[in-house]
């Protein structure tokens, strides 16, 4: 076992102990930022003039970086975590020299340095996917921009809206999500290598080089608070939780989309499953698992939380739990993304159908009492007498849409033939034309502003 301590034991570590407390399996996924970190801190040693061997530190690491790379060395499973495993490397081909890198740092300031890179690294991967479902559905949403659809509230239809405008509003929602983001690659601008345990070094180390070659903005005002601070993964998980939760909310419609109560939305054969008893059967499963698995997102928010609450000041041990949940929910939103923009980019929509379910019940009402309001008429009032014209329609077998101006003449209730215009769907629609509505120049609008977004 591959160990970097020890100078001070007389006994090696119980194996149930040791194998407790390896965190390789999981901090594997760091290797690249682990070596970026090492390199930029060989090199900070060598041009300080700190340890005049550097380069060969440095070469070294880059040559183990490079045979990663192309998969022709593996980590050694048998460490520690993942300083360990590289720094086995390290001692391996240049023996004694390579307990030089470890001058003037720690791996307490060394894991807070390269989880956040690593973290800064997936905000870029996490910002490309959402970005990428955001262009499919805004792609989808100029194409539907006037093919209407019932709009929902209480899951009961409520007025006639657009499945353009309907798309476009995961598109808001996924928009929050990448401020988010930048809100959280702006929680790993400080560097804290140099940190070292807790309290700094003695070593006249160049902190601001390291950061700079590492890309970050500034080194780490205070080393305690560095080696202690891990907010930049609770905002993470935060901001992957919301994508989940979000995502959890498209997959639910495309799950009841799909099925024949709706009839809205075919899943391409490529996201779909079949049933292995029921063989005309296509399941959503990838809308279901991407629903399912938010809940495990949500966990390991709370996992974190749970595990840092009341934890003093400077490293302590329970804060490697960190990365579990960080890697896995990264990956989990990641894959999930991708997986919403395929689905959504190759579905199809029956567009016939869902303006079928729009025009069903009397889902313009609310458009005729606001043209009865709009004709002076206090809207409690028209709300009252569109309740009537409902009611009298639903005696006749006729909805809205049926009525002409003999028929409304025939009903009596002396409504004004000028809501004539909004009882149909389009009308209905084409009235809510507000910056925000669903009406054509307001769509318009929304879908100037959501392209100019994306090419920001
Ligand atoms: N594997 C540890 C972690 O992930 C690295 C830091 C260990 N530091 C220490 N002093 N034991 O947190």
């Amino acid at each position: 076992m591959k160990k970097t301590w020890g100078g001070a034991f007389d006994k090696s570590p119980d194996d149930l102990a040791w194998r407790f407390g390896q965190s390789i399996e999981s901090d594997s996924v760091l290797w690249r930022e682990e070596l970026d970190v090492s390199i930029a801190h060989a090199r900070m040693l060598g041009a300080t003039g700190i340890v005049p061997e550097a380069d060969v530190i440095v070469s070294e690491l880059e040559k183990i970086r490079a045979e990663i790379e192309i998969g022709s060395l593996k980590l050694p499973q048998d460490a520690e975590d993942i300083h360990g495993a590289i720094e086995a490397i390290l001692f391996e081909r240049i023996g004694e020299i390579a307990g030089k890198l470890h001058t003037g740092r720690s791996r307490n300031d060394q894991i807070a340095t390269v989880t956040r890179l690593w973290l800064r690294r997936r905000c870029a991967d996490l910002r490309r996917a959402t970005r990428r479902l955001q262009s499919v559905l805004l792609e989808l949403a100029e194409r539907h921009q006037r093919d209407p659809m019932p709009g929902y509230t209480h899951m009961q239809r409520a007025q006639p809206i657009t499945l353009g405008f309907h798309l476009l509003a995961h598109f808001w929602m996924l928009q929050r999500d990448v401020v988010r983001l930048d809100f959280v690659e702006k929680a790993c601008e400080e560097c804290p290598l140099g940190s070292a345990a807790l309290a700094g070094t003695p070593f006249p180390i160049d902190r601001e080089m390291t950061a700079n070659e590492l890309g970050f903005a500034l080194p780490s005002p205070n080393a305690l608070d560095a080696t202690s601070d891990r907010d930049f993964i609770g905002d993470a998980l935060h901001a992957c939780a919301m994508i989940m939760q979000h995502l959890s909310r498209l997959c639910q419609e495309i799950t009841m989309w799909t099925g024949a109560e709706y009839g809205f939305m075919r899943l391409d054969d490529s996201f779909s499953t079949g049933s292995s008893i029921m063989p005309q059967k296509r399941n959503p499963d990838f809308a279901e698992l991407i629903r399912g698995r938010s809940g495990r997102v949500f966990g390991h928010w709370v996992a974190f939380q749970s595990m840092m609450k009341a934890l003093p000041l400077g490293y302590n041990r329970d804060q490697q739990e960190d990365k579990p949940p960080l890697f896995d929910s990264v990956r989990l939103c990641v894959d999930s993304l991708a997986l919403c923009a395929g689905m959504m980019e190759t579905a199809t929509f029956d567009v016939l159908r869902m303006k079928e379910t729009a025009c069903e019940d009397f889902s313009t009402a609310t458009a005729v009492a606001d043209a009865l309001a709009a004709t002076g008429m206090p809207f409690r009032k028209a709300h009252e007498l569109t309740g009537k014209l409902v009611r009298e329609c639903e005696k006749r077998g006729w909805t809205l849409m049926d009525l002409d101006e003999s028929r409304l003449s025939e009903i009596g209730l002396e409504i004004p033939v000028s809501i004539l215009e909004v009882v149909d769907v389009e009308g209905s629609i084409r009235s809510r034309d507000l910056p925000g509505g669903p009406g054509p120049e307001a769509m318009q609008r929304q879908l100037q502003k959501a392209k100019q977004l994306l090419r920001e």
